[in-house]
């Protein structure tokens, strides 16, 4: 009677274990048109139904960590690297090593290499300004062309930024500065910034959107969000500072103790195939693609004509690091008066 019931039990199981991997949880980072078009790609053509998220990374990191001990996600996708590498050290995502990492970018590799594998580079892109064409030449003010740039009286109340607690955007522009600059100058230069900003926007992409609608002149952003504003038609331009900058790397992460984990690497191993990395594209998304088989759109920046910092992504996607400098930054920018 024993050998039955034990089969029945195991048979049941089984079935659970199916019927969980029907389905995959995605906390999705990047914009709302690329997270539904993966959503409904990957579940037409692997038949697993997707259950989608949008949270930005600050966002998306701080559900993982309340979630840590019944998690409810299974696989976090895109936002920048660093609060990934964060979800690496605090032991909130899982170790995969992808077959298909030699097909990647160095760039992707080392970011997984450097989390133990618990994350993965999928996309870049440069940091740098968004300007409306139209809103600049009608208050007569110049394209800013260097970080310095923005300190200028005239640009007082015309600049948007997003806040680095809830952007990594954000948070990748005090790590590039206090790179370029040291630390000590960086801040200085973030408060003197301060005062010609007119609004911190919760996202990263607030900005860019803003300028694109003529909401405000400039925005510090990712330049690959720039042509997907032009391409609707609204009047603006990008450029990346000449005194250099620093770039993000958009990853991948699956959660410890997904409870679809065979859902979540069918989607892991999607999602790095050529084909579902120029979904970006397709959806007027214009980061750099990981895989590098994938086509490059020619509106992805190029690289090779901007001058970049040597972005040490180990040490400021460090968790002590990360909530040093936010912190840092609330207290001794964000406190002051503008
Ligand atoms: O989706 C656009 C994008 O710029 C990504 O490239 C980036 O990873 C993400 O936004 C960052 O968003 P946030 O600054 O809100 O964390």
């Amino acid at each position: 009677m024993r050998t039955p019931k034990l089969l029945l039990v195991l048979a049941l199981l089984a079935s659970g274990a199916q019927a969980q991997n029907r389905e995959v949880n995605i906390i999705c980072s990047a914009q709302a048109a690329w997270c539904s078009m993966i959503a409904v790609t990957f579940e037409k053509s692997q038949g697993i139904k997707v259950n989608m998220t949008a949270k930005g990374s600050g966002e998306a990191i701080a559900q993982l960590a309340a979630e840590k001990a019944n998690p409810k996600t299974d696989i976090w996708f895109g936002g920048t690297g660093d609060p990934h590498l964060q979800a690496a050290e605090q032991n909130l995502s899982l170790e995969y090593k992808s077959p298909t990492l030699p097909k990647l970018h160095d760039w992707a590799q080392k970011q997984a290499a450097q989390a133990g594998f618990k994350t993965v580079g999928i996309y870049s892109g440069p940091l740098g300004f968004g300007y409306n064409t139209e809103l600049l030449a009608k208050k007569k003010l110049p394209v800013p062309k260097t970080w310095g740039d923005l300190l200028k009286p005239e640009y007082k109340g015309e600049i948007q930024s997003a806040n680095p607690a809830s952007s990594g955007t954000a948070y990748t522009m005090i790590a590039t500065l206090v790179q370029l600059m040291g630390e000590e100058k960086a801040f200085e230069y973030l408060k003197g910034l301060h005062k010609n900003i007119g609004t911190y926007t919760r996202s990263g992409t607030g900005p860019i959107k803003a300028v694109a609608r003529g909401e405000t002149a400039v925005s510090i952003s990712f330049v690959h969000d720039g042509p997907g504003e032009k391409a609707q038609g609204f009047p603006i331009e990008t450029i990346t500072p000449s005194d250099g900058t620093g770039a993000e790397i958009g990853s991948m992460s699956i959660v410890r103790g997904s409870r679809n984990l065979e859902a979540a690497k069918k989607f892991y191993e999607w999602a790095l195939t050529p084909a579902a990395q120029e979904l970006a594209a397709a959806t007027l998304q214009f980061q750099l693609p990981s895989h590098k088989e994938a086509k490059v759109d020619p509106r992805v920046p190029d690289f090779r004509k901007i001058k970049m910092i040597n972005y040490d992504y180990a040490k400021y996607g460090q968790t002590a690091e990360r909530r040093r400098l936010i912190q840092r930054w609330e207290k001794e920018v964000n406190s002051l008066p503008r």
